[in-house]
């Protein structure tokens, strides 16, 4: 069985002040005892450093939610991966919906991204997901197939073992509508399936595939539950320290 990695992007919420007080939060509810888990805090730029001053003497690990693929210059408004590290981060989100949608990310910047996490020792979570509309119509497998044949392309099976993958239904992110333990099954199957194609079995077998969409302590247990289902990547149930580490213990019981 794989380990689990639940993971909380912030998204645009928590400065500084409020990132302490969610922080101080989990640590009261024990999320830093998870043995059996891996826990990872994604924060806005601006609480990063401070974010892992506060975690240092905790497992839980912290991860930007974007970086830029050049490694400095005249990119006004972008970070680093090089950055990102000398602030402590383990981890980057890459290719959120978000961004895909609002700021213009691509099939092809995603991948230079992920290259440059790589190279820098982050770890990219490499996120893919198809809208209800494209559902609808039956696209949803070739399109999460060829968001991550784009985003693993030019990267070896070593290389595709120090990433992890999230699916989020575009859908189910921020409507309370979540995947059913089915559908999502049947994706995280496809994906291991599409990953196994592009590298082998052994390699799709080492790559953690996140679930992400209305993750929470309501429906954590049965999604977590599905053989494919190795994570969760949470938005809005990991802004509040006692939901999210209630899914940290929901994961921690399923790993005993
Ligand atoms: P919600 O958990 O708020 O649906 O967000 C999911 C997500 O986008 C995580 O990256």
């Amino acid at each position: 069985m794989r380990r689990f990695l639940i993971a909380g992007n912030w998204k645009m919420n928590c400065g500084p002040a409020d990132a302490a007080e969610l922080l101080e939060g989990l640590k009261e509810n024990k999320a830093e005892v998870a043995d059996e888990v891996d826990v990872l805090v994604c924060p806005p730029f601006v609480s990063l450093s401070m974010s892992v001053n506060y975690l240092h003497d905790t497992d839980i690990q912290v991860g930007a939610q974007n970086l830029h693929f050049e490694d400095n210059g005249a990119y006004t408004g972008e970070v680093s991966a090089s950055m990102l590290v000398e602030a402590g981060c383990a981890y980057v989100i890459i290719g959120h919906s978000e961004r895909r949608e609002y700021f213009g990310e691509t099939d092809e910047t995603v991948n230079k991204k992920v290259k440059k996490a790589l190279s820098a020792d982050l770890v990219p979570v490499i996120c893919c997901g198809e809208t209800l509309d494209q559902r609808k119509a039956g696209d949803h497998f070739d399109l999460v197939k060829t968001q991550i044949t784009a985003a693993f392309a030019g990267l070896s099976a070593d290389e595709a073992l120090d990433t992890v993958v999230a699916y989020e239904p575009i859908w189910a992110i921020g409507t309370g509508e979540t995947a059913s333990p089915e559908q999502a099954q049947e994706m995280h199957a496809h994906l291991r399936s599409v990953l196994a194609d592009l590298y082998d079995e052994d390699t799709a077998e080492g790559i953690r595939i996140l679930y992400g969409g209305s993750m929470k302590p309501g429906n954590a247990e049965e999604l977590l539950g599905q053989k494919d289902v190795d994570g969760g990547l949470i938005g809005g149930a990991s802004l509040k320290a006692d939901s999210f580490a209630e899914v940290i213990t929901i994961a921690e019981k399923l790993s005993a």
